[in-house]
């Protein structure tokens, strides 16, 4: 009996697969269902196609679908009580499943009619009918085919969520509006929205209306890279009337997307405490944040403060249907709560052991005053620092421990990796893309994440609600940029939160994408073309003493031309096949063409090949683990880092110094040493104190020639005249400790270095 079971579902499995493999591709879905067969035929969808919708409560779907029909094809169809005789109508009847199931449904489209099966009032009726869209050809027309098909869905996930920062950048409630409207497009169903930070504080308080007279308004923004210190004086702001977001909200419910509102402590609050400097422990006025980054002053931990956002979550709450309140818990120093009177006797008065369970206390507090209002807390991973609150849901960001955590907890958690789920990380490689904060995240790692960590056994899998990519806008400037930063990864993320793992299947997924692209376009969506990308990976050559360049692009997407002059490859150019030899300093620059058509960007890179390149190299101190990329050969692997960071072009040490012994195997006479560095203290990474190089003819006694700093914050160059040498040593010391005021203050710092060029 077991047996046949076991055979039975095994069946299941692989017929879904071979349904997944066949059809995928042929009909754009995004994301892919549960079940879907095509059938031979079509339906004619016309001005004249008559809804049925007797027995259930749908207007608010129809309303929407009429709307949809209106704007991109130019007619409505009419409701009418009983199917017509001669057919073509589109018919909402009640399931025949158990009720409970309110996203699911199932839609049969046959020549004579179509049929939509899910619970009255229900999401399942919508996700109907944006699956039914996304048949519907591109073009406008009195007759619209779509292909015949029986699909039976429902989503892997409960929480299939997006974020958007609206306080390093402001987006107006028109905008929010069509972000609302692609979350629907996916099938998305939870709108993370990111109301309060240091650089803006943006949803309307009654009680304390300098939160948006005052904080919501900064008088400039940090422009470019982080690293520049740059600033322009343009005052910034905006914030959101409580109408507004109730009239959000609402358009938001009508598409079955639930809004969760996130007001950050204690952390992330300079917008507050320059609106009411009283919240802080100082006291002292400051300025709304121009720049990006964490800082030190967060709301202190006494009596006033718990008393200002109680009355702040009392206006919140009302405005927000969902079960769910956000109130961050991320990034927040302890610097002000160690010197701070009140904060200490806080400790001391709650037995607390430290700065991180006054963390806990705060979060615990808060989440008491959420619950007794009826609503739930979900917090960044943080908020498992000194004990978790006893309600509260997390999000993990920093990883998927977080997640892990919790669940083994028995506490809901929301997975949102930065590996996997940051949509402000570069999508293609950096050098060709508008300037990011960093990280790299292209579609098919967004694709290929699982949410489930493989750490958790069943009955703890349980307390992962889904996943949700955040935005975070310090470097996404406008609508259309940010449009760009969400599509297409969005569409791999609704794949990932909806589609059964067993169908889920990357080449479907991005031939079906391809096709999707032409709904976009339609719908007036910005999306970058990042599949089309070419990647390059340096190498040791297996046969020669040269490194050897490989390019990657997905075959099945066109083939790689490129040209090694600097001139823009073409349809004739050079045809990539194997890995390119580079044996002098070379430009490569290359794109992707299918049918002689140039398909994404065109990707340009200069290769430095000097007396260093691909020699044998020793680190006294290996890099950290999580900036060890390639080890010593990416030092001499011929790429000089741009910037901004693109991780594997480093190695980093965190608290350590660099010391580094290149072998040029042959007795060499040189004329400079070159090696770079990566100013960034944001992130903690600091210039090294001083850069040390010394010669040796054996790799053992080493004489010093020179000691240097860096210079234009990027490299330390020494030159020499006519000196042979078989060995050379840098030794880059570490800054040490961060000083007080900046971000990290008293942790060690980090030492980033890249490209050492010998000539
Ligand atoms: C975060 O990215 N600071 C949650
Ligand atoms: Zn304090």
């Amino acid at each position: 009996m077991r047996r046949n079971k076991l055979f039975f579902i095994l069946l299941i499995i692989i017929s879904l697969r071979i349904i997944s493999q066949e059809q995928q591709s042929s009909l754009p879905i995004i994301p892919f269902p549960k079940e879907c067969k095509l059938f031979p035929g079509n339906f004619v969808l016309s001005s004249s196609t008559k809804i049925v919708a007797t027995s259930l409560k749908v207007q608010n779907e129809i309303d929407w679908f009429n709307d949809y029909l209106k704007t991109y094809y130019g007619f409505t169809l009419q409701v009418v009580d009983k199917e017509p005789k001669n057919g073509n109508y589109i018919q909402f009847t009640i399931p025949d499943w158990e009720a409970g199931y309110k996203e699911n449904y199932h839609l049969t489209v046959s020549e004579n009619a179509i049929t939509i099966l899910a619970e009255g009032n229900s999401a399942g009726n919508f996700y109907a009918l944006q699956t039914l869209i996304q048949l519907l050809p591109i073009e406008k027309g009195n007759a619209l085919l779509i292909p015949c098909v029986q699909i039976k869905d429902s989503p892997r996930f409960e929480w299939r969520g997006m974020h958007l920062d609206v306080s390093r950048h402001f987006f107006p409630i028109s905008f929010i509006k069509k972000y609302i409207d692609i979350l629907a497009l996916y099938k998305m169903n939870t709108f993370h929205w990111h109301l309060t930070d240091d650089q803006g504080w943006r949803i309307e308080i009654k009680k304390y209306p300098k939160l948006t007279t005052v904080g919501a308004w900064r008088k400039g923004t940090m422009v470019g890279k982080y690293s520049d210190h740059k600033y322009d004086s343009i005052p910034y702001g905006g914030f959101y009337t409580q109408e507004q977001i109730k009239e959000v909200v609402t358009y938001a419910a009508k598409r079955h997307v639930t809004i969760v509102p996130e007001i950050e402590m204690p952390g992330h609050a300079v917008a507050a405490i320059s609106s009411y400097p009283y919240l802080s422990c100082t006291g002292k006025q400051i300025d709304v944040e121009k720049g990006w980054g964490v800082f030190e002053d967060v709301f202190c931990t006494k009596d006033s403060t718990f008393q200002f956002i109680q009355n702040v979550m009392d206006e919140v709450i009302p405005l927000f249907p969902g079960k769910y309140i956000h109130i961050g818990g991320d990034e927040s120093p302890k610097t002000r709560w160690k010197v701070c009177q009140q904060c200490q006797k806080r400790i001391k008065d709650e037995h607390l052991k430290d700065e991180h369970e006054l963390q806990s206390y705060f979060i615990k507090r808060i989440e008491k005053y959420v619950n007794s209002k009826g609503k739930q807390i979900i917090g960044w991973d943080e908020i498992l620092e000194g004990g978790l609150a006893p309600n509260a849901a997390v999000m993990s960001w920093q990883g998927i421990e977080g997640g892990i955590a919790a669940a083994k907890q028995k506490h809901k958690a929301v997975m949102t990796p930065g590996s996997h789920c940051y949509f402000d990380h570069y999508q293609a490689p950096a050098s060709d893309e508008p300037l990011a904060i960093g990280g790299y995240t292209p579609i098919e790692k967004v694709y290929s994440y699982e949410p489930i960590p493989n750490e958790l056994n069943a009955e703890e899998q349980h307390y992962i609600l889904g996943a949700q990519a955040n935005l975070w806008t310090e470097y996404i400037l406008n609508e259309k940029h940010l449009e760009y930063m969400a599509l297409p990864r969005m569409a791999a993320l609704a794949e990932v939160v909806w589609t059964p793992k067993e169908i889920k299947n990357e080449t479907a997924f991005l031939t079906r994408l391809q096709k999707h692209f032409l709904l976009l376009d339609k719908l007036n969506i910005n999306y970058a073309k990042a599949l089309y990308k070419v990647e390059s990976k340096v190498s040791p050559s297996t046969t020669t003493k040269h490194i050897a360049l490989e390019l990657n692009a997905n075959s099945s997407l066109g083939e790689i031309r490129f040209t090694t002059d600097g001139t823009t490859p073409t349809a004739a150019s050079l045809l990539y096949q194997s890995p390119i030899e580079l044996e002098k300093d070379i430009t490569i620059t290359s794109a992707l063409f299918k049918s002689k058509e140039l398909k994404g960007k065109i990707a340009s890179r200069n290769y430095s090949i000097n007396k260093a390149t691909n020699k044998p190299i020793t680190l006294k101190t290996p890099p950290s683990k999580s900036y060890n990329y390639g080890g010593g050969f990416n030092l001499l692997n011929g790429i000089v880092a741009k910037l901004p960071r693109a991780n594997n072009e480093w190695l980093g040490w965190g608290g350590n110094d660099l010391e580094a012994i290149i072998n040029l195997e042959n007795k060499e006479e040189i004329s400079q040493i070159q090696i770079g560095f990566l100013n960034e203290e944001l992130s903690w990474i600091y210039l090294p104190k001083e850069i040390e190089f010394l010669i040796s003819d054996d790799g053992k006694t080493f004489t010093s020639i020179g000691k240097t700093t860096v210079k234009d914050n990027r490299f330390a160059k020494l030159q020499v005249t006519k000196i042979k040498t078989t060995y050379v040593k840098i030794i880059a010391t570490n800054f040490g400790n961060i000083p007080t005021g900046n971000p990290g203050a008293g942790e060690p710092a980090w030492l980033f270095c890249d490209e050492i060029q010998i000539q």
